[in-house]
Order: C-alpha cells, then structure tokens, then sequence
C-alpha cells in the first residue's frame, strides 16, 4: 500500500520525537504492508513551523537513516497544510510541501479545523485549484460539522476537493459518528483515498492493513485496491507498473 498521509519524521510536530521512535513506525508500517510513505508534517502557522525547505532537509536526513537500518520503504515528503490566511502566502512563496502531481495540478493536503466548517473553506478550495493546485482534504470525517451532517461534504467536493480518509476511521477507533460519516462518504464514492495518519505507535498506529481489509469486505477488493494503492499513487504522482498494484495490495485474512 501507499501511505500518503503520515507523521513519520523524527522532531518536526507532534509524531515521533526522536529518531528511534521514527525509526520503528517505520518499520510498523512495513509489518502492515505499506511500501511506500509520503511523510507529511503539519504546515501550520504559529503552531509547526514547518515549510517545503525543512522538510525536504528532514526527509532527506530520515531516508538516508532507513537505508542505513535497511528498511525497506520507499519515501518522499509532502505537508498536511492547516488551512489559514498564511496559506495564500506560503503558496506564491513557494514553500507549500506539495505531494507531486496529478491531472497537471499539484496536489497538497489539506487540513480543516475539526471543530467547524470555515465559511471560505469551499472558496479557498476553488481558488486553489485556479491556481494549479489539487487540495485533497484530509480526515473530513473528524469534522465536527460534515459529522453532523456528511452532507455538507458534497460542497468541498463540488468545489475540487479529493477527500482522504483516516485508516482509523474505517475501523472505528474514533467511535461510531465517525465511522457512519465514514460510511457516508465510502458511499457517495467522495473518497480518493484512505492514509494512515500515523503519528506513533502507541495511540496512532498505521492501521492501513486492518482499514484495507474492512474496506474488503464491506465495499469490496476493487474498492480496497482504489483506496489504498491505486489513488493514493495517482495523489503522489507515482506510476505502478502493470501487475505492481495487485502485488502492493495486501490480501486479507480469513
Ligand atoms: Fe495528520
């Protein structure tokens, strides 16, 4: 599977502090059938500090760790973007983390306040696509507004947004509003991809292979396979080989 939403670096936000701790989430997310990570720091002005420039430097320094400890796990970086007044300021700065790209637009996650729906949210989405950029909302399903009514999703979705589910949320760790907005979404077929949104081991584990397996048997293989390979490689700009998403698709117990 491909991960494009983890908090893999060591020291840079609120995932691992230390390299070590880096070092066996990573080596989590290969037990849980992850082969490739974008490693996505909160972008989050007056809170991370963080910008394209350190976090390239700190994905560059964490590669260079996996191959010494001869991790088997591909890396590249993006940021989880907090939406904010600033946003418009890093993007023609040029600092905005992006995760590659896809149909010619630059794609970025984005992250929502989980207690409300900004009113500009749906207008910031459009603006940005004007300007050449794919904002992929990340856990809308942990907005307190689109739990209330998942509805209210469609209007993110209208205005360009792809949506990224939380592995978590397919297996009901963040409880049952979480997991029916989940469902919702699952069924409207808003979502492009399911990431795990790790940031440790002890309460935010990887969890991609038990989240692929409940998308199995509640919606089906091929929709595993969309959510968990094919769209998240789409989302990163990353090309499979023929036959190379059936081999990244971990098969499902039972
Ligand atoms: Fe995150």
């Amino acid at each position: 599977m491909i991960d494009i939403h983890c908090h893999l670096l060591p020291g840079v936000d609120d995932g691992p502090a230390t390299e070590d701790e880096s070092l066996a989430l990573a080596r989590a997310c290969v037990a849980d059938g992850i082969r490739h990570v974008v490693a996505t720091p909160h972008v989050f002005p007056g809170r991370f500090h963080n910008d394209r420039h350190s976090i390239a430097a700190a994905s560059e320094a964490f590669a260079a760790r996996l191959a010494e400890h001869g991790i088997p796990l591909g890396l590249s970086y993006g940021g989880e973007v907090r939406f904010s007044v600033e946003l418009l300021d890093l993007l023609h700065e040029d600092r905005i983390p992006f995760l590659g790209e896809c149909a010619g637009l630059r794609t970025m996650l984005l992250e929502l306040p989980d207690a409300l729906m900004p009113v500009g949210a749906p207008s910031l989405a459009r603006h940005l696509v004007t300007l050449g950029v794919l904002p992929v909302l990340v856990h809308p399903e942990r907005n307190k507004a689109i739990m209330e009514k998942p509805e209210r999703a469609a209007r993110l979705v209208d205005a360009g947004c792809c949506l990224q589910i939380t592995a978590a949320s397919i297996v009901g760790q963040f409880g049952p509003r979480v997991l029916a907005a989940t469902d919702f979404l699952l069924r409207e077929g808003w979502v492009s991809a399911v990431a795990s949104d790790a940031h440790n081991l002890k309460g935010r584990p990887p969890r991609m292979r038990e989240a692929s397996a409940a998308l199995t048997e509640r919606f089906g293989a091929r929709l595993a396979q969309e959510l968990c390979v094919s769209g998240p490689a789409r989302l990163c700009g990353r090309r499979l080989a023929v036959g190379q998403a059936a081999a990244l698709t971990p098969s499902v117990p039972g």
